[in-house]
């Protein structure tokens, strides 16, 4: 990220998922998420299709099923790390859910910001500035009033990427210590693969957030992230049961959902 500034990758990810159909929830407000979206897309201009939207369509689907499934299972707590301008503590906001938004400071003040000045309620979400290289996050969110005894569904989504191996094992490991058992934490993890096509999709997503001066820093391989996760005290968890093909294509993109080991 630039010094100082909101992050522009978060910016982009919030334009374009304003093109993908989200997945529905009886409750919450998509209208308020959409509205901050907008404000953030501004002019930025995204492409219509591509391995990075098909990329971006996926992770948005998986991230959204995984919310309503656990909100519809009675999880009341959602924590959403490198939040960033994921709306979906607007779109799936319900009555009695504690929404937990933890974010480096420069982008969570644009957000807060933009929040305020649209008018759109937040009073369900409390904001836990702090960057992963310096902060505490576990004392961050329980000072916040994060319900340590109780389930939580915890979102990292988007961020791995850009994080020393060391400062992602510490976030996870702190996440960790805080997370009732029972809970489960979804994240996006970016994995070098022998597939086709792969290394010339990775060259260019790397081009891509550098130009935005967000280069992307770890590189795993599957083996080096499943030793990190399960260093970091998660275990590979099921997304549940009939779920399996609606999140394949998913699970082959680097998306996983963990259980504490
Ligand atoms: C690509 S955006 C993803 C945002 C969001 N999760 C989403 O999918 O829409 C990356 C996010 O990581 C956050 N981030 C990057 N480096 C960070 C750090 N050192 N500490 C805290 N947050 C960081 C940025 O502020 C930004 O919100």
């Amino acid at each position: 990220m630039r010094a100082g500034e909101a992050s522009a990758t978060a910016q982009r990810v919030a334009a374009q998922r304003l093109r993908f159909d989200r997945a529905p929830a009886p409750y919450g407000d998509p209208d308020a998420d959409d509205v901050l979206a907008r404000d953030v897309a501004g002019s930025i201009s995204v492409p219509d299709a591509g391995p990075m939207v098909d990329y971006l369509r996926a992770r948005t689907t998986f991230f959204d099923r995984l919310v309503v499934g656990a909100i519809d299972q009675g999880v009341r707590q959602v924590v959403v790390a490198a939040a960033g301008y994921d709306g979906r503590a607007l779109r799936y906001r319900d009555h009695g859910i504690r929404w937990f938004e933890v974010d480096h400071p420069d982008t969570q003040r644009d957000k807060r910001e933009r929040l305020d000045r649209l008018g759109l309620d937040s009073s369900h979400i409390a904001f836990v500035a702090a960057d992963f290289v310096t902060d505490p996050v576990a004392d961050g969110l329980v000072e916040a009033g994060f319900d340590r005894d109780h389930v939580s569904l915890i979102l990292v989504e988007g961020v791995a990427a850009y994080l020393e191996r060391p400062v992602l094992a510490s976030l996870l490991h702190q996440l960790r210590s805080v997370a009732a058992d029972g809970s489960r934490l979804a994240i996006s993890l970016s994995t070098t693969s022998t597939r086709p096509g792969s290394e010339e999709r990775r060259a260019a997503f790397l081009a891509t957030v550098a130009s935005y001066g967000e280069p992307a820093t770890a590189t795993l391989t599957v083996d080096g992230a499943t030793h990190l996760l399960r260093k970091s005290g998660w275990t590979a968890a099921p997304v549940g049961p009939g779920r399996e093909d609606a999140f394949e294509q998913a699970r082959t993109a680097g998306f996983t959902v963990l259980a504490p080991a």
